[in-house]
Formats: C-alpha cells, sequence, structure tokens
C-alpha cells in the first residue's frame, strides 16, 4: 500500500491512525521544503504479496514510512520546530527511513534517535528505536546518508548491502537493510533506500531492476516488490 502525505498537518491526529500494514508513507512537505526526490522500495520473500492478506495474519502490522527531512544536520536538528514535531511523527512508525542527513559531524542523526527515544518515554511507551544508517554517499562533496530508525520490540537489522553501483548510475547508491520481524507476517523482508537525482531520476529508477537482481544475488532470496513509494 502507498501512502503520500504531501503536507505536515498541524494537527498530528491527522496523521493516518494505527492498524495499517505495511504502509509506505512519503512526506514531500511543505514545511521541509521538497527539492528532491523519494523513494523506497519493500522487497519480501515471503509467501504472500497483497496487504490485505498479510493484515488478515499479521499478529503485529508493521507501519513503515519515509520521510526527506531536507538537507538535515546541525542546523536542522536545532531548531524548535523540528525538535518539536519530528520526533512526535517518527515515533508513529515501525520502521522509518531518514533522507538527506547531510552532516559531516555524523551527529545530528544520533540526537535525532534520542529525541524519538525521549518521545517514547515521554508517552510511556515502555519500548525503543534502535537506528542504521549507510556511509556518506554523494558524487560531489556534498554528501548524504540515509538513516533507519525502527522499534527494538518489533524489529531486527539481520544485514545491510551497499549497492557497489559499477556503471555509476546513481547520484546516491540506494542502500539496502534486511530486517527480521519475527512477529510479523512479513517476516524477513528488505527495505532499500533512494533519494534519486532530480535531473536523473528517470535513468535511476529505470536502473533500480539492477539494484534488485544485485540484492537477489547477494543474498540469494527470492524478492518480490511489494511496495513502492513516492519517486518524483
Ligand atoms: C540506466 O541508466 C543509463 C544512464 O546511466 C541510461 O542510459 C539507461 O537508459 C538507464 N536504463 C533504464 C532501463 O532506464
Amino acid at each position: 500500500m502507498i501512502t503520500n502525505c504531501d503536507y505536515l498537518p498541524s494537527n498530528l491526529t491527522e496523521l493516518p491512525a494505527s492498524g495499517v500494514t505495511m504502509q509506505i508513507i512519503s512526506w514531500p512537505c511543505a514545511f521541509f521544503l521538497l527539492l528532491g526526490c523519494v523513494a523506497a522500495f519493500i522487497l519480501n520473500d515471503g509467501p504472500t504479496s497483497s496487504s490485505s492478506h498479510l493484515s488478515e495474519h499479521s499478529e503485529s502490522p508493521l507501519r513503515i514510512g519515509s520521510m526527506n527531512v531536507q538537507v538535515f544536520g546541525r542546523t536542522k536538528i536545532h531548531l524548535p520546530v523540528v525538535r518539536h514535531w519530528l520526533p512526535k511523527i517518527l515515533a508513529r512508525y515501525d520502521v522509518v527511513l531518514i533522507q538527506e542527513i547531510r552532516d559531516i559531524t555524523g551527529t545530528a542523526f544520533d540526537d535525532l534517535w534520542h529525541l524519538v527515544n525521549e518521545e517514547l518515554r515521554t508517552q510511556h511507551v515502555n519500548d525503543i528505536y534502535d537506528k542504521v544508517v549507510s556511509g556518506r554517499l554523494g558524487r560531489t562533496t556534498s554528501k548524504e546518508q540515509y538513516g533507519f530508525l525502527f522499534r527494538k520490540s518489533k524489529l531486527q537489522v539481520s544485514d545491510t548491502y551497499q549497492y557497489p553501483d559499477p556503471g555509476d548510475i546513481f547520484e546516491r547508491e540506494p542502500f539496502t537493510v534486511r530486517f527480521r520481524a519475527p512477529h510479523a507476517a512479513v517476516g524477513d523482508f528488505a527495505i532499500s533506500a533512494i533519494h534519486t537525482s532530480p535531473n536523473h531520476a528517470k535513468d535511476e529508477i529505470g536502473n533500480l531492476t539492477k539494484v534488485y537482481d544485485a540484492i537477489r544475488q547477494h543474498w540469494h532470496i527470492e524478492v518480490r516488490v511489494t511496495a513502492v513509494s513516492k519517486f518524483n
């Protein structure tokens, strides 16, 4: 299932309620000024493919989101509005991808991770988020990272895979995380993150089949694209 939310609601109750299985959300928020392109896709090797089927059999649905936080670094993490709202939004998801981490100090994403965990404590939620982050990617000195936050009670990272990009097709090579979700119907699945280059989005998206094939070979699994987010 794909859901796009083209605005940041002033009232968080406007955000989708719980109970949606395998939901992909992308927010090209006016608030954060959308410049780039956002995409995440999910691959899973489970026997099922449709959301409705999963929700029937899933004891514990997973809420999955993707957010481009637009030049996310020290400056942005210090903005009061970001510190106030971002953790509240992210804490609604079991796994959420943060795109466009541009932070030479490598500390802004850690700060965000701490803020989301503080948010859980504020809400008296007895859980904690873990994180996994890619290397710094990009052809120019302006490097970006992909970062995932995920609920420890529901998910574990079993492996990561950085696409080597032999033909140098991708400005920021897709980063794939393989998750285990022991209590969810989807079980073993992977999420690939890509922040496409606005000028070459068409070629990059067209070449995602190469990434897909590489993932299959790398992990020796049959995978199926279950959901695709907004690619611009
Ligand atoms: C893959 O990218 C190259 C440019 O790097 C482009 O010429 C080609 O058309 C792309 N392939 C697809 C299927 O989009």
